[in-house]
């Protein structure tokens, strides 16, 4: 488009005067200088706003992937947690408290005291989830409880696992 009408400019018709046409062809090139150079000053304008505005949509989509990203990892880390519980329990308690809870276990049979039952509603009703938290973690020496409830003190720094475990326990009532 801009070349068309500089050749139209340029070429002026043959029976113009020499001033005529210098005049003209002078003209035509302020015109075409003004033409070419100012969308190119504007477009250099132009660019730089949408260079700012590209920034500005990426840092707003970084967030949203972070967000994302992290609500993604939340759910994955207590997925995972949750499996771990189940398998703590399964490999660390369910042979003295039994599958259920129960304190049926096959290693409960020559205990004295045995595991209590964790579906009795009276127990649940008094025991803190702080005295199970600790319970777990320290064991049952550590609250006046048997020796035998073992002590997993290197649950201490996964509160999550242990959280997971008090909510097992809670879920048998
Ligand atoms: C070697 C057997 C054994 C294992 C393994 C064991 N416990 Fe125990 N646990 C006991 C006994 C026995 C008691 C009861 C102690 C008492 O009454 O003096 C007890 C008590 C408890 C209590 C407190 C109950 C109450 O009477 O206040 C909780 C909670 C508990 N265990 C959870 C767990 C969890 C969770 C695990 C696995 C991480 C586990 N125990 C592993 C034997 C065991």
């Amino acid at each position: 488009m801009l070349r068309s009408e500089n050749e139209g400019a340029l070429a002026p018709p043959m029976r113009d005067s020499n001033s005529r046409r210098r005049g003209r062809l002078r003209a035509a090139l302020a015109k075409w200088r003004r033409r070419v150079q100012t969308p190119v000053a504007m477009k250099g304008l132009q660019n730089k706003r949408r260079v700012v505005v590209l920034a500005l949509a990426a840092t707003v989509f970084a967030g949203c992937g972070k967000m994302g990203a992290s609500a993604e990892g939340t759910e994955a880390a207590e997925a995972g947690a949750k499996d771990e519980v189940q398998k703590i329990w399964d490999t660390r308690c369910a042979n003295c408290h039994g599958d259920e809870g129960l304190g049926d276990g096959p290693g409960a049979v020559a205990l004295d005291p045995k595991p209590r039952s964790f579906a009795d509603r009276k127990w649940q009703a008094t025991i803190t989830d702080d005295k199970i938290r600790t319970v777990i973690v320290e064991g049952g020496y550590a609250v006046g409880l048997s020796q035998s409830m073992t002590a997993n003190p290197d649950l201490r720094s996964r509160p999550e696992v242990v959280e997971g475990l008090v909510k097992k326990v809670r879920g048998f009532r």
